[in-house]
C-alpha cells in the first residue's frame, strides 16, 4: 500500500531519483528542498517520468520549523521520512565550518523535533563512507572504527550519534546509510547529477570533458598504494541506491518496536580512476584525455564497501555495472549540456 513520505532535499542529486522510485512505486511524497544546489526542474520532470501527480514541494529551509510544520500538515498524517537535505563539499567544509554545522547537524535536529512534534519516528538518514577517515583494512564493514577527518565527515557522523541516541531514548526507526560514491543517471537521460560550476568529483567531470565542456581530465596522484597508482572507490549507480532507499524504508516500516540500522551502500568493488576513465571509454566509444597532477588535499587512497549488512539486512544488492553507470550518465549529460539550466 502507498504511504506518505517527507523527502528532504528531494530535488538533489540522489533525492531526485529517489523521489522517481518512490513514485514508481505507488508512494505520495512531500518534498522540502530549498533549491540551494538543485532545480525544481528536476522534480518537475520526475513527475513527468512517473506519470502521477502525487508530489507536493514546500520550498525553504529545513533549519526553519514552521517549513517543517508546513510540510507535514500539506498532505496528511507523514508516514516515514528521508533525509537528504545537506551540504556535502568537503573543501567548503573546512573553509566554512559553522555553515556545515548549523545545515548538516541543526538542520538534522530542527527536522528530529518537528518529526516528533508530528507523531512521526521513522526516519532514513544519508550518511557517508567518508565517516571511517582514512581505512587501512578493507572491505570497510559498519562496525569498523570511524574517525572522520574533515568537518563534513564529522557533522555526518554527529547525526548518526543524535539518532541512535533518539531510538535509545523513546521508539523511533532509523536507517543510517552510508553511501560510497554515486554516480551515473536515471536510463531516460532526464533527470541526472548537476554540479555547478566546476565538477569536484570524477564522474561529473568525466562526462563533462567528454562533452567538450572541459579540455582534459586531472588524475589527483598516481602514487598511491594501488594498482595503478590512483584512488580507488566503490562506485555505486544511483538508480541502485535510490532503490536502497526504498527498500530500506518499508523495512523500517514493518519494524513493530524501536530499530537504529547503520548501513553501508555500495557495491563492493574497488575501481580506480584509471579503470573508470577506462570504462567510460569502452561505454561510450570516447577518449577522455587526461594529465596525472599533485595528490588532492584530504584524498584517501582507497574506499571499499563490505555491502553484506544491507543484503542481510534489507535484501538489497546493487545490480548495475560501471558500463551502466557510464551509459546513463553520458545519456543525461548529452541531453543536457548544461544541466537543468537552459543552454545560452
Ligand atoms: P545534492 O546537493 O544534489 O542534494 C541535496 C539537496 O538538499 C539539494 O536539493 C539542496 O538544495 C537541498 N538542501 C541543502 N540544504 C538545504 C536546507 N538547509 N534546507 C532544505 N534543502 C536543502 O546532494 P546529493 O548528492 O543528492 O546528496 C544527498 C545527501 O547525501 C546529502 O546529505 C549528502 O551529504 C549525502 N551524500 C552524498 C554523497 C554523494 O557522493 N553525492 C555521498 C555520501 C553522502
Ligand atoms: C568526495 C568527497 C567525499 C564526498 C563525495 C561526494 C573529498 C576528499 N571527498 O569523495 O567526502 O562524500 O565526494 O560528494 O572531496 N579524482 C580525480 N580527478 C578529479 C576528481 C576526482 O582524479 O577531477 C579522483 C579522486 O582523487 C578520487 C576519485 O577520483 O581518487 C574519486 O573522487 P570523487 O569523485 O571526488 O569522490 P571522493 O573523493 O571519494
Amino acid at each position: 500500500m502507498g504511504q506518505r513520505i517527507l523527502i528532504t532535499g528531494g530535488a538533489g542529486f540522489i533525492g531526485s531519483h529517489t523521489c522517481l522510485v518512490l513514485l514508481e512505486a505507488g508512494h505520495e511524497l512531500v518534498v522540502v528542498d530549498n533549491f540551494d544546489n538543485s532545480s525544481p526542474e528536476a522534480l518537475r520532470r520526475v513527475e513527468e517520468l512517473s506519470e502521477r501527480s502525487a508530489l507536493t514541494v514546500v520550498e525553504g529551509d529545513i533549519r526553519q520549523p514552521l517549513v517543517l510544520d508546513q510540510a507535514f500538515r500539506s498532505r496528511g498524517a507523514i508516514d516515514g521520512v528521508i533525509h537528504f537535505a545537506g551540504l556535502k563539499a568537503v573543501g567548503e567544509s573546512v573553509a566554512d565550518p559553522l555553515r556545515y554545522w548549523d545545515v548538516n547537524l541543526n538542520g538534522s535536529r530542527v527536522l528530529a523535533a518537528a518529526m516528533e512534534q508530528h507523531g512521526c519516528r521513522t526516519l532514513v538518514f544519508s550518511s557517508t563512507s567518508t565517516v571511517y577517515g582514512e581505512p587501512e583494512q578493507f572491505p570497510l564493514r559498519e562496525d569498523m572504527t570511524t574517525a572522520p577527518v574533515h568537518p563534513y565527515a564529522q557533522t555526518k557522523l554527529a547525526v548518526e550519534q543524535m539518532l541512535e541516541a533518539l531510538c535509545r531514548s523513546s521508539s523511533w526507526r532509523v536507517a543510517c546509510l552510508r553511501y560510497f560514491n554515486p554516480v551515473g543517471a536515471h536510463p531516460s537521460g532526464q533527470i541526472g547529477e548537476d554540479p555547478l560550476g566546476v565538477p569536484n568529483n570524477l564522474f561529473p567531470f568525466i562526462t563533462q570533458v567528454a562533452a567538450g565542456r572541459r579540455d582534459r581530465l586531472q588524475v589527483f596522484g598516481d602514487d598511491y598504494p594501488t594498482n595503478d597508482g590512483t584512488g580507488i572507490r566503490d562506485y555505486i549507480h544511483v538508480m541502485d541506491l535510490a532503490e536502497a532507499h526504498a527498500v530500506t524504508l518499508d523495512h523500517l516500516l514493518q519494524q513493530p518496536v524501536s530499530s537504529c540500522l547503520t548501513l553501508n551502500i555500495g557495491t563492493g568493488t574497488g575501481l580506480s580512476v584509471l579503470d573508470v576513465v577506462k570504462g567510460f571509454e569502452t561505454a561510450t566509444g570516447l577518449t577522455i584525455p587526461f594529465d596525472v597532477v599533485e595528490r588532492r588535499p584530504g584524498d584517501v587512497p582507497r574506499l571499499q564497501a563490505c555491502p553484506e549488512q544491507a543484503k542481510t539486512v534489507l535484501g538489497w544488492t546493487a545490480r548495475r555495472s560501471l558500463q551502466e553507470m557510464c551509459r546513463d550518465g553520458w545519456a543525461w549529460q548529452q541531453a543536457n549540456p548544461m544541466g537543468y539550466r537552459q543552454p545560452a
